[in-house]
């Protein structure tokens, strides 16, 4: 049987990967946080899966944890490993304390440099396992830079550019390594941010970000289904030569063409999305 290990498998993303892959056939190691969770997953999936309590940013018990899976990973090695645990914390970068800045950072970039480092053995650095993939869950916010997301972006702009070099550093061993850039998905991370920006009200930002919650429900609102990321998990785990980055958005050429606009006037463009206060990105 194939494993895979996907962190972050309470919620949303993960846990739709968890139940899909499940269904297919695989044998998945999830990571959650909180005792409850684990045990929901357990009780729903049984021996298809094996649950470890962790928090990302505790790097001591990420191994130990860890390190307690490797007899199951001995025999066949890792198919497949899924970063996804995530969080976005918002706010401006003059104003967002540095420890809410390095925890983003810790949570979003040094946890997976840290967990891809532990089980690259098993997906194919030690010659004796056959070469696995390596999905980074990334952001349309590794691509694209918008205001009062500032340190959410600059860790997913981290990580893209840690999938990047991972890619071309384990490309002698066979491994595939892919990033999945959403834009808007229905979960609960748009909720988990409401309110949070309710602390720089009374900042010269206070005027913007008094919409920050009706921002976090229109994205919540015309957000994807999460299936389409499975979907494209899926994709990627079903072909000889998986892409190295798959846009998942809305308007994906509308998106793409953001490049290619100058500087200037994309910035221009994203004071006119702020003055209609439903957006903090012009698509
Ligand atoms: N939803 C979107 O619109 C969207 C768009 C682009 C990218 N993404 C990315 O998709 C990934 C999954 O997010 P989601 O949308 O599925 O949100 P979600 O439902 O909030 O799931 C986030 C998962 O990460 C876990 N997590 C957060 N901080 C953690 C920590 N310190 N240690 C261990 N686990 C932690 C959460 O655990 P708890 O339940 O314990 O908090 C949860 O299992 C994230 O990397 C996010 O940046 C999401």
């Amino acid at each position: 049987m194939k494993t895979v290990f996907i962190t972050g498998v309470s919620t949303g993303i993960g846990f739709d990967a968890l139940q899909r892959l499940v269904a297919d056939g695989y044998f998945v190691l999830g990571s959650v946080r909180k005792k409850d969770d684990a045990a929901r997953i357990e009780r729903e999936f049984g021996d298809k899966v094996k649950i470890l309590i962790f928090d990302v940013t505790d790097p001591e018990n990420t191994q130990q944890q860890i390190a307690s899976v490797i007899p199951l990973l001995k025999d066949h090695g890792l198919h497949c490993l899924i970063n996804n645990a995530g969080q976005a914390v918002p706010g401006p970068l003059q104003l967002i304390e540095p420890e809410a800045f390095e925890y983003q950072m810790n949570v979003n970039v040094l946890s997976i440099h840290r967990i891809t480092n532990l089980l690259l053995p098993y997906l194919g650095t030690d010659k004796h396992y056959p070469p696995g993939n390596i999905i980074n869950i990334s952001s349309v916010s590794g691509l694209f830079n918008s205001p009062y997301l500032g340190s959410y972006c600059i860790s997913k702009h981290a990580l893209e550019s840690m999938t990047d070099i991972y890619r071309r550093e384990l490309q002698m061993f066979g491994i595939k390594v892919s990033a999945i850039e959403p834009g808007p998905i229905k979960t609960q991370i748009w909720k988990k941010n409401k309110g949070k920006m309710d602390k720089f009200l009374d900042s010269p930002y206070g005027s913007i970000l008094a919409s920050a919650d009706k921002v976090i429900d229109n994205n919540e609102k015309n957000g994807l289904e999460v299936s389409i990321i499975s979907d494209t998990i899926l994709k990627i785990l079903r072909s000889a030569d998986p892409k190295t980055r798959y846009l998942i958005h809305k308007k994906p050429f509308k998106f793409k063409l953001l490049k290619w606009i100058p500087d200037k006037t994309l910035d221009k463009l994203i004071q006119k999305t702020l003055a209609k206060k439903d957006n903090f990105r012009p698509v």
